[in-house]
C-alpha cells in the first residue's frame, strides 16, 4: 500500500520534530551541567537520547513504506532556563506539543484508512502519556521541595538514576 503523500509529508516533518526535542533536551541537560544538579543533567541527558530514537523509528517508517525521506534544519533550542522547575515545566509543554503532533497524525491514518501508520502512532500515544507522566511526577514534586535543598538533592540523586531508553522496547514494538 501506498503511503498517502499527505501522511509521508506529517511523517517526515516528524522526523524533524523529535531530533527538535532531542535537540530541546540536550541544551537543558547542558543548562543542568552548569549547576549543582548532575542528576537532572543525565534525566535530560537520556531523554534526548530517547527523542533521537523516536526520530529513527519515524525515519526507518518512512523508509519501510517506500518513501522518501525528506530532512529539514533543526532549530536552535532555548538555551537559559530560572530553575530546575523552570525546566522541567518547558519540559511538560514540549511533550503535549509532541502529543498533539501524534494525535493530528493518527488523526491523519485514520482519514485515509492506514492501519499500520496507525498501529505505529498508537505506540508513539502510549510513549507519549508515559513520558508526559513522568515529567509531570517530578515537576510536582519539585514544587513540593521548593527551595529546600535537602530536598532537591535526593530528586536530583532519583533523577539520575533513570535508566538510558535502549530503543529495543521502540524496535519490539514496531
Ligand atoms: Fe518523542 Fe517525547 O516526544
Amino acid at each position: 500500500m501506498t503511503l498517502n503523500s499527505k501522511l509521508a509529508k506529517l511523517l517526515n516533518e516528524q522526523i524533524n520534530n523529535e531530533m527538535s526535542s532531542s535537540y530541546i533536551y540536550l541544551a537543558m541537560a547542558a543548562w543542568f551541567e552548569q549547576t549543582p544538579y548532575t542528576g537532572f543533567a543525565t534525566w535530560m541527558f537520556n531523554q534526548s537520547r530517547e527523542e533521537t530514537m523516536h526520530a529513527l523509528k519515524f525515519y526507518q517508517y518512512v523508509v519501510d513504506r517506500d518513501a522518501a525521506v525528506v530532512l529539514q534544519p533543526i532549530a536552535k533550542p532555548k538555551a537559559d532556563f530560572k530553575n530546575p522547575i523552570d525546566v522541567f515545566e518547558h519540559s511538560l509543554k514540549q511533550e503535549q506539543k509532541v502529543t498533539q503532533q501524534i494525535n493530528d497524525l493518527f488523526e491523519v491514518a485514520e482519514q485515509v484508512k492506514d492501519h499500520a501508520s496507525k498501529n505505529l502512532l498508537l505506540w508513539f500515544l502510549n510513549e507519549q502519556m508515559e513520558e508526559e507522566k513522568s515529567v509531570r511526577d517530578m515537576l510536582d514534586r519539585l514544587k513540593l521541595a521548593g527551595n529546600d535543598p535537602a530536598s532537591l538533592l535526593v530528586l536530583d540523586r532519583e533523577a539520575g538514576q533513570r535508566k538510558a531508553a535502549t530503543g529495543g522496547e521502540a524496535d519490539a514494538a514496531a
